[in-house]
């Protein structure tokens, strides 16, 4: 059993606490928001995450588990404390470092007895160092800390399962001795650990983020020649995917990646290889992709609906950046819907779980209750997150609720041809039309 502190009690650092706790450990999960500290202290998740009430409930239960706002509190018997506090992207693409700058500083002045730093947080490389620098400087009297990088990689909607098996755990430190007891805290999950420097961890994560976006946009940009040539991606994909040196993962052609890492991520590994005088083109190319993806969905519904899209009716089926979240981050949907607000359209949206967060990130939007109250005279719908609960729809029902059987499947979860025979005019994408 290690006491462990968690700094911010977000999608990261509330599954990553919660986790710890699970393996046995003390745990304190912090975070400067009150409203969400009171909420889990009364026994309420302020996100959407497939597993997570009950895990908390489990340990807090245990006495295993607990939650506050006071850094002292937080501090007094903590061993390690990990760092998974937010860095959005800042005002030229980089990654905003202030909320990893304050926690660090709290975190100094408030030590009272060596800690091991761990930042969980996607940093630009060379954080570790500047982490160290201001705790350095903001401890009252001088007491040893050691700081490791160990970037996180789990998924939104699976992350219960993707923190408890994860592919690989990675750590950086100056430290070896501090890297090594926080890979023991990792034992017992049976992952690959690696070990290595601070700058090697932190660029760990970016390019792998890197990497699986560039996926997407590759093969959207095939989806997208696919789509002039008459063949369908989607088998196009599954063909690739069976090389063993390609795979089958993320080769899903559709409205381009969302959510609150890859584009930010990308954006800011752009902004530290330009700022180091190197040219990433391929990272530029697989951002402009993914923006034309977004365009690209209303040029479909232009080609159908005709140029002017003022008045006409557009149901989005599904808004959350994914399945399995409420997470609204750089959802495709918003910038979609909003898009289409901008031209006077009537837009409608659904989702299963992200409704109260979507009200809020798209004013003018009128949200339904289920798929159907969503198709209700709608011109069009597009559906634009893949949940479960939309892939055995009554379609016919749907059609007949519509004003127009318009249907842009952003997603390709649909068959052309049994939405044809449905006698909506359908387009995928990439799909041979
Ligand atoms: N969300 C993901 O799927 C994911 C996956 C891998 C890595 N990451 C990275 O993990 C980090 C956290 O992401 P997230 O999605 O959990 O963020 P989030 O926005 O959901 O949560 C961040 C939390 O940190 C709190 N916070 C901010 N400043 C604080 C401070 N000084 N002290 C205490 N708490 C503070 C905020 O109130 C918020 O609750 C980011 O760097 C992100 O890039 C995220």
């Amino acid at each position: 059993m290690r006491n462990i502190t968690v700094v911010g009690t977000g999608y990261v650092g509330l599954v990553t606490g919660t986790g710890f706790a699970d393996l046995g450990n003390k745990v304190c999960c912090l975070d400067i928001d009150e409203a969400k500290i009171k909420m889990l202290q009364d026994g309420q998740v302020p996100i959407y995450e497939p597993g997570l009430h009950e895990m908390i409930h489990r340990n807090v239960k245990a006495g295993r588990l607990s939650f506050t706002t006071d850094y002292i509190a937080a501090l007094e018997e903590a061993e390690f404390v990990f760092i998974a506090v937010g860095t959005p992207e800042g005002v030229d693409g980089e990654a905003d470092l202030q909320y990893v700058g304050q926690a660090a500083e709290t975190i100094a002045k408030n030590m009272k007895h060596p800690l091991i730093i761990v930042n969980k947080s996607t940093v630009p490389v060379g954080t570790g160092d500047w982490v160290s620098d201001i705790v350095r400087t903001n401890q009252p009297e001088p007491i040893d800390f050691a700081v490791v990088s160990n970037p996180e990689f789990l998924r939104e909607g699976s992350a219960i399962v993707d923190s408890t098996n994860p592919d690989r755990v990675v750590l950086g430190s100056l430290d070896k001795d501090a890297a090594n007891k926080v890979a023991e805290l990792y034992l017992s999950l049976r992952a690959p650990i690696i070990v290595t420097d601070l700058r090697t961890a932190e660029m760990i994560k970016y390019a792998s983020n890197a990497f699986l976006a560039t996926r997407i946009s590759f093969i959207n940009e095939i989806a997208n020649i696919c789509e002039q040539l008459g063949a369908d991606v989607k088998e196009v994909a599954v063909g690739m995917g069976y090389d063993k040196r390609i795979g089958h993962h993320f080769l899903d052609a559709g409205v381009g990646y969302g959510g609150s890492c890859f584009p930010k991520d990308v954006k800011a590994l752009t902004h530290m290889a330009t700022t180091q005088g190197t040219h990433p083109q391929l990272l530029k190319a697989v951002m402009d992709i993914n923006q034309y993806q977004r365009i690209h969905i209303i040029q479909k519904l232009r080609n159908i609906l005709g140029s002017k899209l003022k008045g006409k009716v557009i149901g989005l089926l599904g808004l959350a950046f994914k399945p399995n979240t409420d997470d609204m981050r750089e959802a495709p949907a918003v910038e979609i819907a909003r898009a289409l607000l901008r031209e006077n359209a009537v837009v409608k949206g659904y989702d299963p779980v992200a409704k109260s967060v979507a009200a809020k990130m798209i004013p003018g939007i009128e949200l339904a209750d289920d798929a159907y109250g969503l198709a209700k005279d709608c011109d069009a719908l597009v559906l634009m997150t893949e949940w479960n609960e939309f892939k055995n729809l009554d379609m016919a029902q749907i059609k007949s609720l519509m004003r127009q059987p318009i249907f842009i499947d952003g997603r390709n979860l649909y068959e052309p041809d049994l939405m044809t025979s449905y006698g909506f005019t359908y387009r995928g994408v990439g799909r041979g039309y």
